[in-house]
């Protein structure tokens, strides 16, 4: 399958960013979301991704044009019935997955694959919310997208080898490197990243240093190109948090305990960049 109608749904930082890549990559895009507010913000971040490239002569004008052309917004789920690639990235909720996931398996054509970008929830169960399981995959793209290189691709436990070989080929349409991950908490990429973040915010709680000095430690240290609090603020403290509860939950193991300042920020609503407070303050 070589998907040519896509439907994104959740116009958020990652929404939007993966709307992008597919309308560069010529895939006809549909942007969903329940706020027509988060549709106008995502695709004014889409516009300004992409006159910053044209800028810096990455792409012409005409390109961005024919883009913007390529991309409409909806509302309404029921548009994605003459989709063959749905990927969700709506919030990081176990039940707010499965009843869009069940209300995909009615709207869309047999032959639709449906793709999750959780960062941590189980692909099996998003799946079993189906009647399709074979043809649902976690597609994990990376923040932000059209930046980063990786697409984590997570097969559950029924996915078909047809349905991941179509990933596969999509990933590597859009120019980025698929890497195969079996469907445990947090798949690789967050069990490894996200302990560490939340190890560092231990570190802030315990008085050991503060936010500043914890990520001047980690990018001066070890070459990292942001520190793990602002990585933190730049992902989201409330994705952050439901991940580690992901972890936590799913192998039981104290170690994945998530901090409790962590717990705090995200019940004060700082959340990080897109709340204009986390660990630091932004405009
Ligand atoms: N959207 C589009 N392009 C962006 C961008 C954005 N939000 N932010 C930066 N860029 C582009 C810039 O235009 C620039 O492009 P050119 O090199 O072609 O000029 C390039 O990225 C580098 O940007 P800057 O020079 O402004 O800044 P930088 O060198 O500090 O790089 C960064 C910015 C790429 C974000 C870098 O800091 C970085 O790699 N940070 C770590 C990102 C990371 O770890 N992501 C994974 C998060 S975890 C995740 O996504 C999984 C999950 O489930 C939570
Ligand atoms: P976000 O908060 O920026 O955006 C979520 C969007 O989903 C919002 O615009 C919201 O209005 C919309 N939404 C909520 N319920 C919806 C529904 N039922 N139908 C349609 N839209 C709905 O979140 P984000 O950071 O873009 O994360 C989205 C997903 O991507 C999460 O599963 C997250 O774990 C995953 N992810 C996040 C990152 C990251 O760095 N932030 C990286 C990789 C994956």
């Amino acid at each position: 399958m070589q998907s040519k109608k896509i439907m994104v749904i959740g116009a958020g930082q990652m929404g939007s960013g993966i709307a992008q890549v597919f309308a560069q990559s010529h895939f006809q895009v549909k942007l969903n979301d329940i706020s027509e507010e988060a549709l106008t913000k995502g695709l004014n971040t889409i516009e300004k991704s992409l006159n910053r490239s044209v800028k810096k002569e990455r792409i012409s004008q005409q390109d961005k044009t024919d883009t913007l052309e390529r991309l409409s917004t909806t509302t309404k789920l029921s548009d994605a019935f003459d989709c063959d690639l749905v990927i969700e990235a709506v919030v990081e909720n176990m039940d707010v997955k499965t009843k869009v996931f069940g209300e995909l398996d009615k709207i869309t054509a047999d032959h639709a694959i449906l793709a999750s970008n959780t960062s941590s929830l189980p692909i099996t169960e998003i799946a079993a919310a189906t009647h399709r399981p074979e043809q649902v995959i976690g597609m994990h793209f990376m923040n932000p997208v059209p930046v980063m290189p990786l697409v984590e691709v997570i097969r559950g436990l029924a996915t078909s080898d047809e349905t991941y070989q179509a990933i596969d080929q999509t990933t590597k349409a859009l120019h980025k490197t698929p890497v195969e991950v079996n469907d445990y908490p947090g798949f690789v990429s967050n069990r490894v990243l996200m302990p560490m973040i939340n190890e560092a915010i231990y570190t802030v709680y315990e008085g050991v240093a503060t936010p500043e000095s914890v990520d001047e430690v980690m990018k001066l240290g070890m070459n990292h190109p942001m520190g793990p609090l602002t990585l933190a603020d730049f992902i989201g403290l409330d994705t952050c948090l439901y991940i580690m509860e992901v972890l936590y939950d799913g192998f039981g193991d104290s170690k994945y305990r998530p901090c409790p300042l962590l717990r705090k920020y995200v019940k004060a609503g700082w959340l990080g960049r897109k709340t204009g407070r986390g660990f630091y303050l932004y405009d």
